[in-house]
């Protein structure tokens, strides 16, 4: 991926981070799910006194994306911080991973970032090594 391209996604995730609801965590999160034609969705996090409940904002992107047909990736950019600022980078939780490995190649590519210039850029296969996927159940 092109530099543009990933400050622009990272952009589009600061984005959606303003329309997080948070008001038990404070913790913001936005993201910005690149799909292979070149269209973004984006998600931000969403909680509920039931905690549980809550999604996050990889799997909101994900599922507005899904929901409204389109099921081919190539990106996604995650930005993620206390409601005071962006601290440090906000890695994909376990549940939302596993939901990329059910719609996305290994070599589709997870952007964390700090600012549109402080990012960090990783294969799919690398922060979910070893994942379990529609492929083991045909073996
Ligand atoms: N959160 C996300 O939106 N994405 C992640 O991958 C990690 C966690 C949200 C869920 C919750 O609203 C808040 O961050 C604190 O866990």
């Amino acid at each position: 991926m092109d530099e543009k391209t990933v400050k622009a996604l990272i952009a589009e995730a600061f984005s959606a981070r303003e329309r997080a609801y948070v008001p038990y965590s404070h913790f913001k999160v936005g993201a910005a799910l690149l799909t292979s034609d070149g269209r973004i969705f984006k998600g931000c996090n969403i909680e509920n006194a039931s905690y549980g409940a809550t999604n996050c904002a990889e799997r909101t992107a994900f599922f507005k994306a899904v929901s409204e047909g389109i099921v081919d990736f190539s990106a996604i950019a995650v930005v993620g911080g206390l409601d005071t600022g962006i601290t440090d980078y906000a890695y994909p939780c376990g549940i939302c991973r596993q939901v990329m490995l059910e719609f996305c190649d290994r070599d589709f590519r997870v952007i964390v970032a700090r600012a549109e210039d402080d990012y960090k850029c990783f294969k799919l296969s690398e922060i979910i090594p070893f994942g379990f996927s529609s492929e083991n159940l045909e073996k």
